[in-house]
């Protein structure tokens, strides 16, 4: 009898060690909110890698209140997370959280905006920079900039959230590239406002971006004046933007207006000709990317050059770029963006993610 209880007992523990061994992971995700298109998407994409792979997942979205985000990412740490994938509202907001996620040697991942904290242990993001270069560089082709022939164009800004890390990087992008027409006078910025903080658009939000914009044309443009070009730093911003050129824009031109994200709507209006082009950031293989940092993270070790070569996508290593505070370098995996306009829509159709409808609208999946 003894001999029997002995036995269930070693049973017992190499039972319980199993269990402990094998519990699934926990990973707490916290996006900034669903009032816009894209952090839908990356939730869901998010929630669906890691659950597929036998992880545990909690899903949060902090209606872009920093206070909220911090307080979910508490509870997060509360529930136990082995792993934390932060979207930051407010990149130096989130200090509080992530002093106790250090304490509790919880690794935090800064997704797609990073958080000025050294807290974070990898950021994963689009090219931020390059974000910004290629909405510049498409008005620059589509005006003919390098070879004006004495021709000048008209051009007006607008950024995104200042609280946001990304937001400085995507208009500095645009505004150097475009920078040495406007030294030049071939492009002239009416409104004189070329400051990021005068054209940034707290929260991304596009009644704010669609006001201001009302403000310029109905101050600078209404005497008839063309309008070329607005450079909108995404879509949520671009769609405010082409709400006020066709509410309160004099001209009969098309004005060419950028955007970022390919949000339906957006896409919509591009197929409409009212918004010209969207930097398209695939956040599913920003998830596939995120799912294989974290496996390496939670296994210890992450090599990153040769993680990247196993990517499915292309992805860039890059320890020089962003860093939480002077000096302390953040080891970054930056995916590649892609420019689409009207004429390769189908470049959408092709990941699989969006279906054309029979009208030529495209439909998230
Ligand atoms: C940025 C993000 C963009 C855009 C914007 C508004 O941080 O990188 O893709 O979505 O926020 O949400």
């Amino acid at each position: 009898m003894k001999k029997f209880l002995l036995f269930v007992l070693a049973l017992t523990i190499v039972f319980s060690a199993y269990t402990v061994a094998f519990a699934a992971k926990k990973i707490g995700i916290s996006m900034p909110t669903q009032s816009l298109e894209r952090w839908n998407r990356d939730g869901e994409y998010l929630k669906a890698q890691f659950d597929q792979a036998g992880y545990e997942t909690q899903l949060t979205y902090s209606d872009n209140k920093n206070d909220q985000q911090v307080n979910d990412i508490d509870n997060m740490i509360s529930w136990g997370a082995d792993l934390l994938i932060v979207a930051a509202i407010d990149g130096d907001g989130l200090n509080t959280a992530m002093d106790r996620a250090a304490e509790a040697g919880i690794p935090v991942i800064a997704y797609d905006r990073l958080i000025g904290n050294d807290a974070v242990t990898y950021y994963i993001s689009f090219d931020n920079y390059t974000v910004g270069v290629l909405q510049g560089k498409f008005i620059e082709a589509a005006l003919g900039l390098k070879n004006a022939d004495g021709k000048v164009f008209n051009i007006e800004f607008t950024a995104g959230d200042p609280a946001d890390n990304n937001a400085g990087y995507f208009f500095r992008g645009g505004f150097d590239t475009l920078k040495p027409y406007i030294d030049s006078g071939v492009l002239k910025v009416i409104s004189g406002q070329t400051a990021f903080q005068q054209v940034a658009t707290a929260q991304w939000s596009t009644d704010t971006a669609l006001a201001r914009a009302q403000n310029i044309l109905g101050s600078y443009y209404a005497d008839g004046t063309i309008l070329h070009a607005w450079l909108a730093n995404n879509d949520s911003t671009a769609a405010g933007v082409t709400q006020a050129l066709d509410s309160d824009y004099a001209g009969d031109n098309a004005v060419i207006v950028t955007g970022q994200d390919g949000d339906i709507a957006n896409l919509a209006n591009i197929v409409d000709g009212k918004q010209t082009m969207t930097v398209y950031k695939n956040v599913a293989n920003e998830a596939v990317v995120t799912l294989e940092v974290s496996k390496a993270l939670l296994n210890g070790e992450v090599k990153g050059e040769e993680l990247v070569k196993s990517f499915p996508v292309e992805c860039a290593y890059d320890t020089t770029s962003y860093f939480t505070s002077p000096g302390h370098y953040t080891p970054s995996f930056l995916l590649v963006p892609t420019v689409v306009t009207k004429d390769n829509l189908d470049y959408l159709v092709d990941t699989g993610l969006y279906v054309k409808g029979e009208d030529g609208y495209l439909k998230a999946k």
